[in-house]
């Protein structure tokens, strides 16, 4: 696997690969791979000729107060795991090279509404920063496909919208969560957690499973069993941010009669600011 720093010279490689008839996927992350970026990888690579990665811990998506200086860099060690993946490319860029005008005059690319609610209320802005690094990084790369996680669901349906409005020639692919044996969803942040909350970290995959199972059961007072769900999770040490059941079409509260949902849950636990959801299908 090559790795590139310069835009430039990633362009000139991958037109001579498209000139070739390459199929192109890319998979963009902030490093410190884990399985579930593997795997993204993998997806890419057997719908692609070349797939190319990103790692680029992109400062526009981060809140002034959040962990953009602490978040982990271990290139070596992500060069390594992406080889192993089958990954052909990695383009791996510095703030310069991806903000060369400086951040404060970067065109922004945001998609009101959809950016605005849950993560988006959690952390204004971050969903801009993250369509606006993920729009330049189409730009740069011009894939033919591009993968990513149903872990950030929000963010996967933002992507979507984005290129779907701006008519941009890529096909996005969602792809499954991966998660620990005991449930946990895979995350850089969790290298945040202590041995001691790492025992506890599971819990919130489980208490969307048990809200699913009694949305299943037949349960449709919504905001009651939010509630509940909230205090399943503070019992154990989690700290508020959100559990919302929605209706999975535009991220909306579910009402009664929504067949498609999903439940978008965040939750603060210790330094790690977790997320998971859950899909329930109702229609069968
Ligand atoms: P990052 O958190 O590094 O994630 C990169 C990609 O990996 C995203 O598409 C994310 O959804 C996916 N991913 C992370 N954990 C996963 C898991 N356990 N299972 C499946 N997929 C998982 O998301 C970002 O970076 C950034 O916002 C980015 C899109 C790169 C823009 O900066």
């Amino acid at each position: 696997m090559k790795t590139f720093h310069s835009i430039a010279e990633l362009r000139a490689t991958l037109q001579q690969e498209r000139a070739n008839g390459k199929r192109i996927g890319l998979v963009p992350t902030m490093g410190n791979l884990h399985e579930g970026h593997l795997q993204l990888v993998r997806q890419a690579d057997s719908c692609c000729d070349i797939v190319v990665a990103s790692i680029f811990v992109n400062p526009l998506q981060f809140g002034a107060n959040e962990d953009l200086g602490s978040y982990p860099r271990t290139l070596k060690e992500d060069q390594e795991k992406l080889t192993g993946a089958g990954c052909d490319y990695l383009f791996a860029p510095s703030d310069e090279e991806m903000y060369p005008n400086g951040r404060e005059t970067q065109t922004q690319v945001e998609v009101p509404g959809l950016s605005d609610i849950h993560c988006g209320a959690s952390r204004p802005g971050h969903f801009q920063g993250v369509t606006t690094v993920v729009c330049k990084l189409f730009g740069i790369v011009q894939p033919d496909v591009a993968v990513f996680g149903e872990k950030d669901y929000q963010q996967l349906m933002v992507i979507r919208r984005m290129a779907e409005d701006l008519y941009l020639p890529v096909e996005i692919q969602g792809a499954p969560i991966a998660r620990n044996e005991d449930g946990l969803a895979l995350s850089s942040r969790n290298g945040y957690l202590s041995e001691e909350q790492m025992q506890v970290a599971p819990t919130l995959q489980r208490t969307l499973q048990e809200a699913k199972a009694a949305i299943q059961a037949g349960r449709r007072d919504y905001t009651q069993l939010e509630e509940e769900s909230y205090q399943k999770l503070e019992a154990v040490g989690f700290t508020r941010d959100f559990f919302n059941i929605c209706d999975a079409e535009d991220l909306s509260p579910a009402d009664e009669q929504c067949k498609k949902l999903v439940i978008l849950a965040a939750a603060p636990l210790g330094g790690a600011r977790l997320i998971d959801n859950i899909e329930i299908d109702l229609s069968a």
